[in-house]
């Protein structure tokens, strides 16, 4: 792991979204964690606690590996707790492909963090417990959500045929998509297509801008596509992701590979 912060190569604004392209997938993932540091310690100078929406995925390892890393981030842990993002239905938390395992792994047995609440996705009474969730999310401030694209475009799993960029709910269950599901076949610990459960828990689009600031990382050549549709089509829930051009204090931070489709003038 190479700890240099590098500048990125190109820095833009797409509307109210900080664009920030870095030549390596690492690189962006360090400023990720630099980024989160300073918008951490600002608010732990104004505030007792910082409240934290953790995303999973390839995408948030190795920003998680820094930010876990005395060396490497000095977060006063005991002064920030963390949420989920998202997390299957029906899925136990020692599997290995589930979300509180993956959070566990990546950082609260790393670091002391002051609580984390974890989505008990395997509850008796799933209903409810989004009911309840909503209720702990609402009553706190949100600092910093952490965020990855889906390759349908999904941000955390609101996929395109289920987001609404004004939904009533803060967390709501869903069915996931065939191209979803593929994507977490290729990128989880499912072993076949049918083991990716069907639904899941998700914030929806509404908690998400709810959040003072967003950290939003995508890599690699399988998210140019994507990153082309939310950075230059319409702002509309057929791509979720796009939305966060309407998002104040929202950053996306990629490498070459995913900006590799973008037309010229991103470039210049
Ligand atoms: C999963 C998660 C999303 C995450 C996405 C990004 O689908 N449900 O919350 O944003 O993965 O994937 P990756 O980090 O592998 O690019």
């Amino acid at each position: 792991m190479n700890n240099d912060i590098v500048s990125p190569i190109r820095s833009l604004q797409v509307e109210a979204l900080s664009v920030h392209i870095y030549t390596t997938a690492d690189q962006a993932a360090l400023a990720a964690s630099h980024q989160a540091q300073k918008i951490l310690q600002a608010t732990l100078a104004e505030q007792e606690e910082a409240n934290v929406v953790f995303a999973t995925g390839r995408s948030q390892i190795t920003c998680l590996q820094h930010l876990s890393d005395p060396t490497q981030s000095s977060l006063d842990w005991s002064r920030i707790n963390g949420f989920h993002l998202d997390e299957y239905l029906g899925i136990a938390a020692d599997h290995p492909a589930s979300f509180r395992q993956y959070l566990r792994t990546h950082l609260t047995n790393k670091v002391s963090i002051r609580r984390f609440y974890e989505i008990d996705g395997d509850g008796l009474l799933p209903i409810e417990i989004c009911q309840q969730y909503e209720q702990i999310l609402r009553s706190r401030s949100l600092d910093l959500c952490f965020l990855g694209i889906g390759a349908n475009g999904h941000l955390a799993f609101n996929d395109p045929d289920v987001a609404n960029f004004d939904d009533a709910a803060w967390v709501k269950i869903v069915r996931l998509d065939e191209t979803n599901r593929q994507q977490q076949l290729s990128s989880t610990a499912f072993a076949t297509l049918s083991a990716v459960p069907q639904y899941a828990f998700t914030l929806t689009l509404s908690a998400i801008r709810a959040v003072r600031h967003s950290l939003c990382i995508a890599f690699g050549e399988g998210k140019a596509d994507i990153i082309k549709t939310m950075l230059t089509a319409v702002v509309t829930p057929h791509c979720p992701a796009s939305i966060l051009r309407q998002v104040p204090r929202a950053t996306l931070l990629i490498d070459q590979s995913a900006a590799s489709l973008l037309p010229d003038e991103f470039s210049e």
